[in-house]
Parts: C-alpha cells; structure tokens; sequence
C-alpha cells in the first residue's frame, strides 16, 4: 500500500479520491486536520475499506514510524503541507514546521524503514515529493518558462520552505542512496480548492454578492492546471520516473489574474445570471497588492510529457467549466468550510 500525506487538503483529496477510483491498492492517508484539511472530502470513501483514515502530523515520528511498519508501505507520496503565500506573509512559523522540519522528519522515517526492507523492496520503494513552481522565483514577461534546471529563487516564506523540503529531498537521495522523485507543479484548480485561494475565493465571493479582490493591477501570471491532470501526472511519476529525478508539471495555460476573474464571471453571468441582469465583472475591486508578489510563473513540461508521456486532458475552458459547475452544485462544501475561523482569515487579510 501506499502512505500518502495531507491527503484530506486541496491536491491531495483530489489525489486519492482519483487513486481509488482506478487502483486496488490500499492508501494510508495521514492528515493534521488544519483548516485546509476537510474529511467531508474524503465522505464517498466511507464505507471503502481501500482508504485508511490516521488524524496526525507528518512530524510526529513514533506514528509515522509506526504506519510504516504495520502497513508495509512501499511508496511515501508527500502532500502535507502548509499553502498559502498570503498566510506565510501574515505567520511564516507553521510554514517552517510543516514544510521544513515536517518534511524532514518524514525524510528520515522513510529512511529508517526503508534501510531495513529486503533488496527487492528496498530497490522499488519511493518517497515522492509534491513541490511547487514556486521555487524557481518569477520570470520577466519574455523569459521562456522554468526547466527542471531553473535556478531555485524563491521569494515568499511559503515557496522559500517548499524549497528548502525540495533541497531535503536531493540531499537524502545523494547522502543516503533514498530512492526519491520530486514533482514541481503549476498552479492547480478544482474541486475541493479552499477559498482562500484566487479561483474558489472569486467564486465564493461573486455568489455571495462580495468584492471580488484583485491584488495590484490584476497583471500578475499564473499558469493554471485542472487537479485531476496533477493527480495523473504523480500517478505517472511514481509509477515511470526515474530514481532522483524531478519532473515540471503544467498545464501551458499562462493567464493574467485578471483573465481568470473574467472567465468565471463569464461563466457564472450565463451559468447563474444576477437578478438585475448586471454582470459579476461589476463587483471586481482592485486591492493592496501582495508584498513581494511574483510577476509570473510558467512551467515547460516537456520532460514528463516526453520521457514519460503524460499530458493534460483538460484545457482552461473545460476546467474551468468543471470548476464553476462543481461549486455551483455543492455549495453546502463552501458553506462548511467558510464558517468560523475563516471569516477572521478574510478581515486580517482584506481589511
Ligand atoms: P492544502 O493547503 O489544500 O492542503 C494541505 C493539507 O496538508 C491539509 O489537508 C492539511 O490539513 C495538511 N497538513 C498541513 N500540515 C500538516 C502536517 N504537519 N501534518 C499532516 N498534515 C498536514 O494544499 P494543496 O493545495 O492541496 O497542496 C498540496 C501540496 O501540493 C503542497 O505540498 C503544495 O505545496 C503543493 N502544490 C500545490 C499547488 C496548488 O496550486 N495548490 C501547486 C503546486 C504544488
Ligand atoms: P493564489 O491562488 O493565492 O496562488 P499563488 O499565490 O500560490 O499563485 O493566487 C493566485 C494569484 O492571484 C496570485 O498572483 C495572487 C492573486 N490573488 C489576487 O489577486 N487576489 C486574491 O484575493 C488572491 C487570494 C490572490
């Protein structure tokens, strides 16, 4: 089986709601449960015996030890993480303690438990790592995008931490022979997104009739992909890549911020139009932009598409069509996870 950590987040939940749906191999998902974390995600694998549920923090060594050990796990799949670039600027300590030393007392649990497995198991076990663009910094408008062999500039307390658990990573495949793969990924959206990201939050906030918080000029690029395309890209890592290896993951969909707020509004104006026949472009308000905000990110992918021939299978549109049809069919999700402490979140940060 496999351990897959911060499985009840964003990506994660993605990830193993799309393993089970295609494997009968059995996950061991261990999650803190922070306000990112959502078992109501995880509600359609209830009574499946495939998915083993342990509330619990990737730095806790005895327990991740211990799941090891009794479950014979062959490959670590690391998620767990804490997220939010915003969040870091405002309290960069939990990103430390999660990205940094979380992810280094995973680093040597694995090691431990896999010094001690036989030659077979030894040679085929993984500990697969989920990082992010955000490592390499932020390009000028002409750059070509981040290769797997971009300098790491990171510029937020969030990407700095993820680049410190990649440097981790290298370190325990070059010291230690650990049998390691890392994943860069783009900016992804879907299902289960916590709305305090750019998508869910816009979305969130045109139903309810809220400004609809654009950072600076509304300028700043990211390059979108559709979660279940990330899911298939570490399902296609873990299973082809090579030992020690790292692998850019994106979509090739370079779009402004401002581009994306007025592609949902597009969609929400014909999916669920306003009484007053007025457009939700009306309720974008230009904010405070972030500090040290990064211009643009856009990942090159053609390693993973070449060496081990993945590909997308949603464009922009259809994702985020996906995206607003799944938010509209399920408001009771954002409803839950917007109660409480998430209304302190949103006065500390657009006051
Ligand atoms: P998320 O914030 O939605 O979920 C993170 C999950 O980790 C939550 O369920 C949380 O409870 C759990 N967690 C946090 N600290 C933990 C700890 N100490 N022990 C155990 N569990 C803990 O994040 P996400 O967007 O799903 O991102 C998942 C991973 O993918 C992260 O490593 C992130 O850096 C990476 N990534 C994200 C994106 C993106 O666009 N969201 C893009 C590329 C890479
Ligand atoms: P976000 O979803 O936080 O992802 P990241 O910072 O990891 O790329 O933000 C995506 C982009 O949207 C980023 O350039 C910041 C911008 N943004 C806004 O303009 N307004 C907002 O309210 C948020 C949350 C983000």
């Amino acid at each position: 089986m496999i351990l897959v950590t911060g499985g009840a987040g964003f990506i994660g939940s993605n990830f193993v709601l799309d393993w089970l749906s295609q494997s009968d191999e059995a996950i061991i998902n261990i999650d803190k449960l922070t306000y990112a974390g959502n078992l109501e995600n995880l509600k359609s694998l209830k009574d499946n015996p495939l998915h083993i549920f342990v509330k619990g923090d990737i730095g806790d060594a005895n327990l991740i030890s211990e799941l090891l050990n009794n479950y014979s796990v062959r490959a670590i799949l690391n998620f767990a993480a804490e997220s939010h670039v915003d969040r870091s600027i405002h309290g960069p300590a939990d990103f430390i303690q999660t990205n940094v030393i979380g992810t280094f007392n995973l680093l040597e649990c694995a090691r431990k438990y896999w010094g001690l497995l036989g030659e077979k198991d030894k040679k085929s076990f993984r500990f697969l790592h989920v990082s992010t663009d955000e490592v390499f910094g932020s390009l000028a408008p002409q750059e070509p995008a981040f290769t797997e062999s971009h300098p790491y500039e990171p510029n937020s307390p969030y990407s700095a931490t993820k680049a410190a658990s990649d440097h981790l990573v290298r370190a325990w495949l070059h010291t230690y022979g650990m049998p390691v793969l890392t994943t860069n990924c783009s900016n992804n959206y879907g299902p289960f997104h916590f709305p305090e990201k750019l998508i869910p939050l816009v979305i969130h906030n045109a139903l309810k009739g809220d400004p609809l918080p654009i950072y600076g000029d509304g300028q700043q690029i990211r390059d979108w992909l559709y979660v279940t395309d990330h899911c298939s890209a570490i399902r296609c890592v873990l299973e082809k890549g090579v030992v020690g290896e790292t692998y850019n993951i994106g979509g090739c969909n370079e779009k402004a911020n401002l581009q994306v707020v007025h592609t949902i509004c597009e969609l929400l104006d014909a999916k669920k139009p306003k009484s007053d026949g007025s457009s939700y472009k009306n309720q974008i308000t230009f904010v405070t932009d972030r500090p040290g905000h990064d211009k643009r990110y856009a990942m090159d992918a053609s390693k993973i598409e070449r060496e081990l021939g993945w590909r997308p299978l949603q464009t922009f549109e259809t994702g985020m069509t996906k995206t607003v049809d799944w938010y509209l069919n399920n408001p009771q999700w954002t409803e839950n996870v917007t109660s409480g402490a998430y209304k302190d979140w949103l006065a500390k940060q657009y006051v």
